[in-house]
């Protein structure tokens, strides 16, 4: 049996307080009826300024631990995906690696934006894979919230708070990656950018015209490119595994906005029986929305050990791609 990369536990947190579409109408020119018709959303989670990014990946981490029942220091890796990090350096993965006690452990962050979970799959499982590590925590996450322009009705309306984590191990079982695919495209940066902050723009310097703190983006721009994108990887991971849609038992897309997600599975003719969604309570997480969909379709029972879930993620970059996994 080849050593394989195998998902033996989840778990998820998200920030406590809801906030409602009409929430947002009571200081924006917004409405619950454009909100839910245009992306599906109903409510979302909002950190408080007490939380940070490493505030959910710490408690998603101790909560996949404690299913699995694995002692911290038996880890070799804990890795975050997150474009929200709290800090610009130290890593969030080595605050997390910290607070749970991951002595022996390697950390470091990904940033792949929205896609950022699907990157990490393919990079930890491979290290699994290669007998470089055997055992690691993959964490994705995101508050969004604390970077958005509270004004901007376009942006704001769209995010939510929190994540989810994965304990991952080396097993002969047949279970695990089964294959990937990963893309990106940077002559699309523009269309979705926090242009402030970094060594381009960094704070304190003049700013340049059009240069802002919050995320700048091109809604109609990032819709059209999320639907091909979705779609294609979808098709490309499928094919490299020699399989179909008629082999994928439940289909976990990244969790943005609800019309894309149902136009990218319309045009992969994927029944709408096996997509799960939870958008409406979340928004999008950018790198949390994915694992904790896992989660949720695991507690309800969508998701069962040895079923095959097609992950499929988009975002900042733009990046791209695409996980089949068995279960
Ligand atoms: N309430 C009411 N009206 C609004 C709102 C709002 N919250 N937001 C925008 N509008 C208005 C616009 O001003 C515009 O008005 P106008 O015609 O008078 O100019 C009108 O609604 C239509 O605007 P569009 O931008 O064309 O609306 P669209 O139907 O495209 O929906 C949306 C906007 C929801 C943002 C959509 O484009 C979308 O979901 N895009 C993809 C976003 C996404 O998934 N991003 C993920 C990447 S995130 C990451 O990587 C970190």
């Amino acid at each position: 049996m080849p050593r394989r990369a195998v998902i033996q536990s989840i778990g998820m947190a998200v920030a406590d307080k809801v906030m409602t579409n009409d929430d947002f109408a009571k200081f924006l020119d917004t409405s619950n009826e454009w909100i839910q018709s245009r992306t599906g959303i109903l409510e979302r989670r909002i950190a408080s300024d007490e939380e940070s990014c490493s505030t959910f990946a710490i408690r998603a981490a101790k909560q996949a631990l404690a299913n699995a029942d694995v002692d911290p220091e038996s880890l070799d890796l804990v890795a975050v995906a997150s474009v929200t990090g709290d800090y610009q350096f130290p890593s969030t993965s080595c605050i997390v690696q910290d607070a749970i006690g991951a002595k022996r452990a390697g950390a470091f962050d990904i940033g792949a934006a929205c896609a950022g979970f699907i990157y990490g799959c393919q990079l930890v499982g491979s290290m699994i894979e290669s007998g470089a590590i055997q055992r690691a925590l993959l964490i994705g996450v995101d508050v969004l919230t604390k970077t958005v322009d509270w004004t901007d009705r376009s942006t704001c309306i769209l995010f939510g708070d929190g994540g989810g984590a994965v304990y991952m191990e080396a097993s002969n079982e047949d279970r695990g990656l089964i294959s990937t695919v990963l893309r990106s495209d940077g002559s699309g940066g523009r269309h979705i950018l926090i242009a402030l902050g970094g060594s381009k723009n960094p704070i304190g310097a003049q700013r340049s015209a059009g240069c802002s703190p919050y995320v700048y983006m091109e809604g109609r721009e990032v819709y059209r490119f999320a639907v091909k994108a979705m779609g294609d990887s979808c098709c490309s991971v499928l094919q490299k595994a020699g399989m179909s849609v008629d082999d994928v038992d439940i289909f976990v897309p990244h969790q943005a906005n609800e019309r894309i997600i149902t136009a990218a599975a319309d045009r992969i003719g994927l029944p709408p029986e096996k997509l799960f969604l939870n958008v409406h309570k979340y928004g999008n997480m950018s790198a949390g929305s994915i694992p904790v969909a896992l989660y949720e379709a695991q507690a309800t029972g969508r998701l069962k050990k040895g079923d095959v879930v097609m992950t499929v993620g988009f975002g900042a970059g733009l990046v791209w791609g695409a996980n089949l996994i068995r279960w």
